[in-house]
């Protein structure tokens, strides 16, 4: 549809930006931290480690000073789950917690709305030893964690974000790092370990209703639709299959509280069907989400599986990222879009319709809690960060935005990645993501000082006139 005029974004439209902890806090074996996942899994040798990230753990009143002159309406950032609490469901960090209150504090202190995600791909080591996602005990470990977090923080939170990409953790396991012994869990296992997030997100969100909380809960999904790379109706099956495997079957399940049929129907043909109780679908109907965010980057487009044994490929410039499955679907090029540094498709209209379609498909209020260019950015003699491209790619899926809200559908945020530089999953310091540039290489912690790039300035403008020009 082509508009005459574009409506205005919302008076009350949160303009955010985004981080994860273990990507920016650093001080990963301070105050009383347990290890998670991430301190304990083999990442690539050549980029940095999370140990000191960006340092946000001894920085974070200046960056949250620097995110108030940004003018942020919101700030998204996780809470590592190894800083609350301790081995045993009683004991809990108090160093760890009063951390998290003096950040929430200092935002609501200067205007800006704390916007919590309660895992971010970080599981305690220590569970993670006893089975992590696959046993079914790991679920009463999670909520007795957001139990504190209510009973800490819910007078405080307005907007709660379960579980972050959960269809990233299951679909591509390696992305965030390999188990120290190398290797990853079979389907089956993933699949299994997929029911038991289900269930833990299902129970948090039914703790957040039950304890009459303010503020809204929702799950965070990597989202994006899928094109057919041809009109060949097996293409169209194939994105459909796609579209449905990595996006649909995981908000379904979140939503409407039940598996889809589609699912269904592979995880049964496939043998990888998970061991599910009979009460399990009244805990998945009881937690119904307040909202649905997700995480948008690019779409993919998606050609018929040949079913030969060359459906898989990785993604491009990613050896760690497999695309295509046997008899479902084959990655496809998409010929009318561009690419990031990384390879990563530029598609602010694929935005418009992912919006549309998780509208139409839940007609819950949408938070956009990431979308973002990596780039690896770097300092001109003038000591300017002129990051030209980045500033084109926000300023085209901002406009993507607009036309949806201007469909009709009702996106209530945009949380772009990210506020500050910091550690890619797996592709280190120099793919940089930020407003604001940090001071830092792969291999050398320099300075860490914090310098403003043009995006910051670009987007203070956004903010402050409620939109583009
Ligand atoms: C999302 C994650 O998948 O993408 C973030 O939630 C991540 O944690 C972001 O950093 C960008 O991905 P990458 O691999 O470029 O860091």
């Amino acid at each position: 549809m082509q508009y005459k005029q574009l409506e205005v974004f919302p008076n009350h439209f949160l303009w955010g930006a985004s981080i994860s902890a273990y990507q920016a806090e650093g001080a990963y074996q301070e105050d009383g931290k347990l290890p998670s996942i991430i301190d304990e899994y083999q990442h690539n040798e050549d980029v940095a480690g999370f140990e000191v990230a960006s340092d946000f753990y001894h920085h974070y009143k200046e960056d949250i000073l620097l995110f108030k002159e940004l003018g942020l309406k919101a700030f998204r950032f996780s809470i590592a789950w190894t800083r609350i609490m301790g081995k045993n469901p009683e004991d809990k960090n108090q160093k760890g917690i009063d951390f998290y209150h003096r950040v929430i504090d200092e935002c609501l202190k200067n205007g800006i709305e704390p916007i919590v995600t309660m895992y971010h791909f970080d599981l305690p080591y220590h569970l993670e030893e006893q089975g992590g996602w696959l046993n079914r005990k790991t679920i009463e470990h999670f909520v007795d964690y957001v139990n504190v977090l209510f009973t800490e923080y819910g007078d405080k939170i307005n907007y709660w974000l379960t579980i972050n990409e959960q269809n990233t953790m299951i679909l591509h396991p390696g992305a965030i790092g390999l188990p120290k012994q190398g290797s990853l869990p079979t389907k089956k296992e993933l699949f299994q370990m997929n029911h038991h997030v289900l269930l833990a997100q299902a129970r948090a969100i039914a703790l957040h209703h039950q304890l009459g909380l303010k503020g809204k809960i929702g799950p965070a999904i990597n989202l994006t639709a899928m094109y057919q790379a041809t009109a060949k109706p097996e293409d169209a099956i194939a994105a459909h299959n796609w579209e449905t495997l990595r996006g649909w079957s995981f908000l379904d399940a979140a939503v409407r509280g039940k598996y889809n049929y589609l699912f269904e129907k592979y995880l049964n043909d496939r043998k990888i069907y998970p061991k599910i109780k009979a009460e399990d679908f009244d805990i998945l109907a009881a937690g119904k989400p307040d909202f649905v965010a997700i995480n948008y980057y690019s779409t993919a487009t998606i050609s018929a599986s040949k079913n030969d044994g060359s459906d898989v490929s990785p993604r491009a410039g990613d050896q760690q990222i497999m695309l295509g499955e046997e008899g479902v679907y084959r990655a496809a090029e998409n010929p009318y879009v561009d690419k990031t540094p990384y390879g990563w498709v530029v598609d602010p209209t694929g935005l418009r319709l992912t919006l549309r379609k998780l509208y139409d498909r839940y007609e819950l209020p949408i938070l956009i809690t990431e979308n973002g260019y990596g780039a690896p950015d770097t300092i001109d003699e003038e000591g300017k960060i002129q990051d030209t491209d980045r500033i084109h790619y926000l300023a085209k899926h901002i406009t993507a935005i607009q036309e949806a809200l201007t469909d009709g559908v009702d996106v209530i945020g945009y949380l772009p990645w990210s506020a500050i530089d910091v550690v890619s999953t797996h592709q280190g310091f120099n793919k940089r993501y930020g407003f604001i540039y940090v001071d830092r290489t792969d291999k050398e912690l320099k300075t860490l000082k914090r310098i403003r790039k043009d995006s910051f300035y670009w987007y203070q403008k956004v903010i402050a006139q409620n939109g583009l020009d």
